[in-house]
């Protein structure tokens, strides 16, 4: 896509710049679907949105979005356009007492899914785009996850202890609790005391009573993804074998396995040991 081009007419805020690109991207890839041209935001107030909705669909209601989709013929065109009212949705939120910026983002996706040409006019259309909607938003939380870890790992690295390999390493744990552990290498002279950023992450997460985990990121300063050491991998897996491993070169550049994969047939006490 060319451009997107965001005007609030409205003091209420909306979602960052940022955000809304980053969800744009998203759902794009996500689609399998890219176009040519802009598309455009609009954040209105709530009465420009009623009478919109009037005019155009002919109910007369408060609604939170509308789409409109102008076609794919010429590159410099509008192909979408999306108006949307976040005074409808956060009163909306606020009553399920959900979080205003998770029904801003929602609210979002399910505009630009109608523009990807998803419908709700009868219940079981709405069920399958309400379930795209939900799974959409959570794939993009999941990358915000990612990218907090990865900048969580990359501050601590300045941290690291290397001047014997000259290799600074960074890793950033995040706990079941929503916490968040760091730990960057630390050498010693004698070489074999060493200890790695990811288990001093982990030995810092159990220290403060948390020992179950989620995801682990972990940052070195070279051209190659740095996967955790194998006697590293065998100290992860003591805790979390379901564990996401995201081995990064950068927030943008960054690749994501499963501790399983790292360790295939991992070795267990816990499966034989007869009690
Ligand atoms: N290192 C880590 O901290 N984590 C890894 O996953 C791989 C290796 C450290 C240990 C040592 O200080 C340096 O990198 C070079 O091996």
């Amino acid at each position: 896509m060319k451009k997107i081009e965001i005007v609030n007419k409205t003091k209420e805020s909306f979602l960052t710049k940022r955000t809304i690109q980053k969800i744009v991207n998203l759902v794009l890839k996500q689609e399998n679907k890219d176009f040519p041209g802009c598309l455009s935001i609009a954040v209105v107030g709530k009465e420009e949105i009623r009478s919109l909705k009037k005019r155009f669909f002919h109910q007369d209601v408060y609604t939170d979005v509308i789409s409109f989709f102008y076609g794919l013929s010429d590159e410099d065109d509008i192909w979408g356009e999306i108006i949307i009212c976040p005074a409808v949705i956060k009163e909306e939120a606020h009553n399920r007492g959900e979080r205003e910026e998770r029904a801003l983002s929602i609210v979002l996706i399910h505009g630009l899914l109608h523009l990807l040409g998803y419908e709700d006019e009868d219940g079981e259309k709405a069920k399958v785009m309400e379930e795209r909607q939900e799974i959409l938003y959570r794939l993009g939380e999941e990358e915000e996850e990612r990218e907090k870890l990865i900048k969580k790992a990359k501050e601590v690295r300045n941290h690291a202890y290397a001047p014997y390999s000259n290799f600074p390493v960074g890793a950033a744990l995040l706990g079941y609790d929503g916490n968040i552990f760091t730990g960057c290498n630390v050498e010693n002279t004698s070489f074999g005391l060493t200890i790695c950023a990811e288990r001093g992450a982990v030995v810092k997460a159990l220290s403060q009573g948390v020992k179950e985990f989620k995801k682990i990121a972990i940052i070195a300063d070279s051209s190659s993804y740095c996967f955790p050491c194998g006697a590293c991998r065998q100290v992860l897996y003591e805790f979390a074998p379901q564990l996401e491993v995201i081995a990064a070169k950068s927030d943008r550049d960054y690749e994501v396995v499963s501790l399983h994969s790292l360790l295939p047939q991992a070795f267990s006490l816990k499966n034989d040991r007869k009690e």
